[in-house]
């Protein structure tokens, strides 16, 4: 294939661990004899810093004529003590998801043997996990109609059939190519957006015989994923609540600093680490490139191609195994790596697979 990327460093770590991204990208495609190549933009407050827009329209541009999109992180502690500031890079985050129709997020929960020691959860309940969490990206509260005076505020959590039908359909299909069981994620008791979820979703179920589909309340399902994690397959939910569950679902595995997601929908694909942009880490070289490092995995698997994938999964498991670490993750007895130093080791690695 020929690669076209657009490369979005971003704020924090975002260069750092892009950098070992493009690098583990570039070692993968020499190796399996595709051409590619990088184009760079800004989006978040380093593109308030350039320009005054956390997505600025030459972005959205080189987003729109690229194959894939590398994403790395926004966020930067100058405007998080602001919040009536006009302009904030989260909002890069949310036009790029808008503009780019990003309307499904597909996030991974995926236990490393390696780490488990490191999960706030006991061994023997995550040992088996191993799910997906897709979570709708551009609809519900975060972009339906707000409103705010000093006494009363309220922001609407609106859903049409067309929105609720094509992120279901994502579900099915990966529950499909998984093990065809799909867990509807609602709160039907009490919202009407939900009941119209589950109405949709009961509708859809007779299309995929093949899939058992059920229902479950979004505090129940807060409290399944931390007691028997394992119980779930694929999860599709509306996007506040996708947006708090994937969170809980980051720590089960033992490290933020290893998960990947994609985001894929309308037009280009974006792929992303689900951890932010650590402004504190920001050029100490201490940053665990992993999830950036898996998000090109999953950028490769996009395309079908799964041995590239594999190639990259393999790498970061020898690496894990061979205490090839980040500090968070270095166990005793063993010296911390730090990021540039982790990128060489996979990339020696993978020339070497
Ligand atoms: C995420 C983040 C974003 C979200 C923020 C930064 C706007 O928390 O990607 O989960 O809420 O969607
Ligand atoms: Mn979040």
């Amino acid at each position: 294939m020929d690669f076209k990327i657009a490369v979005l460093p971003g704020d924090g770590i975002g260069p750092e661990i892009s950098k070992v991204g493009v690098d583990v990208m570039t070692a993968v495609c020499n190796k399996k004899g595709h051409s590619v190549s990088y184009t760079y933009a800004p989006v978040g407050a380093s593109a308030i810093d350039e320009c005054g827009d956390p997505f600025p329209e030459t972005t959205f541009k080189i987003c729109m004529d690229a194959d894939a999109v590398l994403f790395s992180a926004i966020g930067d502690p100058k405007y998080d003590n602001n919040p009536t500031a006009k302009v904030r890079p989260e909002q890069g985050l949310l036009a790029m998801r808008k503009r780019l129709g990003l309307f499904a997020n597909i996030r991974p929960v995926q236990i490393f043997p390696a780490l488990i020691h490191k999960s706030p959860l006991k061994a023997e309940i995550i040992k088996d996990a191993d799910f997906i969490c897709i979570r709708e990206l551009t609809g519900g509260m975060y972009f339906g109609e707000k409103y705010q005076d000093d006494d009363r505020a309220y922001d609407t959590n609106a859903y049409t059939r067309e929105e609720i039908e094509r992120i279901l359909r994502v579900a099915f299909e990966y529950a499909r190519r998984r093990r065809n069981h799909l867990t509807v994620v609602d709160k039907a008791n009490v919202l009407a957006s939900s009941r119209l979820w589950r109405k949709i979703a009961k509708e859809m179920e007779p299309q995929y015989p093949d899939v058992t589909t059920d229902y479950m309340f979004v505090d129940n399902a807060a409290m399944k994923m931390i007691t028997e994690p394992s119980f779930f397959d694929v999860m599709v939910t509306e996007n506040t609540f996708g947006d708090i569950l994937t969170d809980e679902g980051s720590v089960i595995s033992g490290s933020m600093g290893l998960l990947p997601s994609a985001s894929t929908g309308e037009h280009t694909p974006v792929f992303e680490p689900i951890h932010g942009s650590w402004p504190q880490a920001k050029g100490l070289n201490i940053a665990n490139p992993m999830a950036q490092v898996l998000s090109v995995a999953m950028l490769f698997e996009y395309f079908n191609l799964k041995e590239e994938g594999a190639i990259i999964r393999r790498a970061v498991d020898d690496a894990l195994a061979a205490f090839v670490r980040t500090p968070e993750i270095q166990v005793e007895g063993h010296t911390a790596y730090g990021t540039k130093e982790i990128g060489e080791w996979l990339v020696n690695r993978i020339n070497e697979l």
